[in-house]
């Protein structure tokens, strides 16, 4: 046999073997309750939209290696935003250039002439020709509709709606209606600031104005924005949601928000000040969903460019957080996002253990519960005080993973620095933590944990965070510690699984 044969004998056989990998679901780190492409590279979500008793998410993707290349929209749909079927690609490159971040409306009265309730993505195309050339104009907006429930697509001939005035990051549209101003608003993210601007058609665009010069966090380019309403106590708030990478409170990707007012042309935020979404390290470019009434419904990439691309993940690499519901709280006079997994997660879920009324001091062995569930679960917990606790997840090869609360800096933490494979990127090793928000004397948390991941709603999701993690093996030993000693009031442990 000639050295080309063998070669291509070799090659075929891996390509056949990773196939058939990308298939198994038993994969190591594969999630359960979370969505992930069956195969290859996902990052943000993209063009949610809800439509005839549908829930649409498309996601950047690369199909050809799971690592980040050009990009396509990939698509899932869901009924209750938690199981999903992945779908066949809805937007592949073509001559204008990649599919980047983008968002879709339902266009209800044919605004864009391309039929009634079309559903029309609006997108950022990426040349990465013109990139090379180094003129900064390798980013423009363009649009595609589909007429049959987003099974196909088609680009509209008139592409771009929105050229490039000379702005060298230029993405990430996110396109609502706004009702008073009887337009289309386009939230659109320009290097470090946010541009809006304005359309009748979704066809052609006029800027409105620009927010962002000396308001909240820099550390890094912002992307994939979204603008969205939340009534409180009869009056109107608007909360604009900006993605950055890096500059995040626990290191490279997250999103920070502003809580203001929009007037069909200017964002005027309440205050300055930088509140994150989720103080984790591992939930960005989440944004809402469209055309769901008055429920603001949000899902983000669970990961960070920090190490997106180098996860210990093989035929697939990138999932989503699970689909959670926002809300604004007011916390003495001041106004707060809060995240929660929405109601339907509760279909998953089958409750193991629960007991009430129990004082700890020292350690409480839950081992039993969590090698029931395959190291899979929902944890629920009210605790009669404030006082230091951790949650210990750990298994026999001496990894473990801390969840907790700290009552001297009055912080929840993320300790993933002995979780298991941590070494594939130099800060991964890390405590994380955020701030309590409530004021409450007692606490109250949430966490989901799945195979490669912990997401952590503390105070009814005042202080959020979400961290990805590579143990070694299954974490089969569950503990919740408390030196100074506390009363749980009550604890719910549960099953969590797919449907
Ligand atoms: C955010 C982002 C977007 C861009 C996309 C490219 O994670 O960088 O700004 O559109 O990813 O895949």
């Amino acid at each position: 046999m000639n050295n080309k044969l063998f070669a291509l004998i070799f090659l075929s056989g891996i390509i056949f073997f990773n196939t058939i990998m990308a298939q198994d679901r038993n994969e190591q780190y594969r999630p359960e309750f979370h969505f992930s492409p069956k195969s290859n590279w996902m990052n943000d979500p993209n063009g949610m939209v809800y439509f005839n008793g549908k829930y649409h998410l498309f996601f950047q993707h690369n199909p050809n290696s799971s690592k980040w290349g050009p990009m396509h929209w990939g698509h899932a749909i869901s009924k209750d935003l938690v199981s999903w079927e992945e779908q066949k690609i809805a937007l592949a490159p073509d001559s204008l250039g990649a599919i980047f971040s983008g968002s879709a409306v339902v266009d209800k009265n044919n605004s864009a002439g391309f039929g009634e309730n079309a559903l029309v993505a609006i997108f950022t195309h990426h040349n990465s020709a013109i990139e090379k050339e180094g003129t900064g104009l390798h980013q423009y907006q363009s649009i595609a509709y589909s007429n049959d429930e987003g099974k196909t697509w088609t680009k509209y001939k008139g592409n771009p709606v929105l050229p490039n005035p000379g702005i060298e990051d230029f993405r990430d549209p996110k396109v609502m209606w706004h009702e008073p101003s009887q337009q289309w608003v386009m939230t659109l993210a320009t290097k470090q600031t946010i541009t809006f601007y304005g359309s009748t058609n979704l066809k052609s665009w006029n800027k409105l104005s620009e927010f962002g010069e000396g308001y909240g966090a820099h550390g890094g380019v912002w992307e994939c924005p979204d603008l969205i309403s939340f009534d409180h106590d009869g009056e109107k708030f608007w909360v604009l949601l900006v993605s950055i990478n890096p500059g995040g409170p626990s290191g490279g990707s997250a999103t920070q928000y502003f809580v203001g007012h929009f007037d069909g042309k200017t964002f005027k935020p309440l205050e300055n000040k930088t509140k994150w979404v989720d103080y984790g390290a591992d939930n960005y470019a989440g944004v809402t969903w469209s055309n769901t009434g008055n429920k603001r419904l949000f899902i983000g990439w669970m990961n960070n460019w920090n190490y997106a691309n180098i996860i210990p993940t093989q035929n697939w690499r990138g999932a989503a957080t699970v689909a959670r519901e926002l809300q604004l709280q007011k916390i003495d006079g001041e106004f707060f996002l809060s995240s929660n997994p929405v109601p339907e997660f509760e279909k998953l879920v089958s409750p193991l253990a629960t007991f009430s009324n129990h004082k700890l001091k020292g350690q409480l062995d839950l081992s039993k519960n969590i090698q029931k569930t395959d190291g899979v679960f929902k944890l629920e917990l009210v605790l009669k005080e404030t006082r230091d606790f951790s949650i210990v997840l750990a298994n026999e090869a001496g990894n473990e993973l801390l969840v907790g609360y700290d009552k001297k800096s009055d912080n929840y933490y993320i300790d993933r620095t002995k979780s298991g494979k941590v070494n594939f990127e130099p800060g991964f090793a890390a405590r994380h933590s955020g701030p309590r928000i409530a004021k409450t004397r007692e606490i109250s948390l949430t966490l989901l944990v799945d195979a490669g991941s912990v997401e952590l709603f503390a105070d009814d999701g005042l202080t959020v965070m979400t961290d990805l993690f590579f143990s070694e093996k299954k974490m089969n030993k569950l503990y919740i510690r408390s030196v100074s000693g506390i009363t749980i009031t009550q604890l719910k442990y549960s099953d969590v699984q797919k449907k």
